[in-house]
């Protein structure tokens, strides 16, 4: 990668020992990095590890081996200093599948988007506080009406919205979203994916994307990792990838891809891909900023 990366995944395994005789290579030496402002998109089969992966980066876990580094400091274990895990908190922050309906039922959502001000010692003066808090309402497309509502309130994608909210107040440098769009319906997914694009865009934050839906993943994506039983087989920028796949499992996952074009999805044929191949050891640049598992 040309550009120093804001975070970063060097060798990452995450093993789940289940007994004495079975553990679970959720994700089993994983190494990518994500610039300053750039979206990074995920994609996979379910159960190949992405949101380990993304768990992994947001500190959840303790990796089994090899390490997770933000800024060039580890997000896990006790490498960081008190001021520098602060920081990390402060600057990564998680909008999952189920974040809308994680919200406290019992506070407002003024009360909801303004808590991480109190948790982060970020809060100013009432006021400020206040102005901020209807700042990032109108970001995610509400407005100063819905302060005072309960979440019950509201509709999912109303509590998406605010739960995307609450994650920007603290002025994220990286935001790692996981399924966020996958619980709301296909009318509401375009419009969450496309508010995400705009406050990137607007805010810069660097941002790991993880969807089912490839064509979301390709609207929003700089580049795309392509995860396989734990492993990364496939990265390229976004359209490089979707122009060129290598990978035989890259070939088949875009090759099942639904196209809205009636011409197309006629000749379209679902390449198959024979899960019992060995997968390779080394990521290699096979083209610009292109690299292959193999
Ligand atoms: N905490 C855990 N304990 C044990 N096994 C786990 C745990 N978390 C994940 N796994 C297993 O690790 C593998 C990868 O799971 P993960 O949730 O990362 O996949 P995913 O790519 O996000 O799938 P999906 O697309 O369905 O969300 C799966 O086999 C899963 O059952
Ligand atoms: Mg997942």
């Amino acid at each position: 990668m040309e550009k120093e990366p804001i975070i970063e995944a060097r060798n990452l395994k995450q093993h789940f020992r289940i007994s004495d005789s079975y553990t679970v290579r959720a994700v089993d030496g994983v190494s990518f990095g994500i610039a300053r402002g750039e979206v990074f998109g995920l994609v996979g089969e379910t159960g190949c590890g992405k949101s380990t992966v993304a768990r992994a980066l947001a500190g959840i876990y303790k990796p089994t081996e090899g390490q997770v580094l933000y800024e060039s400091v580890p997000v896990s274990g006790k490498q960081a200093s008190r001021e520098q895990r602060k920081k990390m908190q402060r600057e990564i922050q998680t909008v999952f599948q189920d974040s809308a309906a994680a919200l406290n039922p019992r506070m407002t959502v003024g009360q909801i988007i303004m808590e991480p001000l109190r948790i982060y010692h970020m809060c100013s003066e009432k006021a400020d506080t206040q102005r901020k808090v209807v700042e990032m309402l109108g970001y995610v497309g509400l407005d100063a009406t819905y302060l005072k509502k309960y979440p019950g309130e509201l509709s999912g994608g109303q509590r998406q919205r605010t739960a995307i909210a609450r994650s920007l107040i603290s002025d994220p440098k990286m935001i790692i979203a996981d399924e966020p769009i996958a619980s709301m319906d296909i009318s509401i997914q375009a419009q969450i994916v496309t508010l995400f694009q705009h406050l990137q865009q607007e805010h810069g934050f660097s941002m790991l994307f993880i969807a089912h839906d490839l064509s979301m993943v390709r609207f929003i994506s700089d580049r795309i990792g392509v995860m396989l039983k734990g492993r990364l087989v496939e990265i390229a920028p976004t359209e490089e990838l979707f122009e060129n796949p290598i990978h035989p499992y890259t070939r088949s996952l875009l090759s099942a891809m639904h196209v809205p074009d009636p011409i197309y999805e006629k000749q379209r044929k679902v390449i198959d891909y024979d899960r019992s191949r060995e997968l390779g050891s080394e990521l290699v640049e096979r083209r610009e900023g292109h690299f292959v598992l193999q």
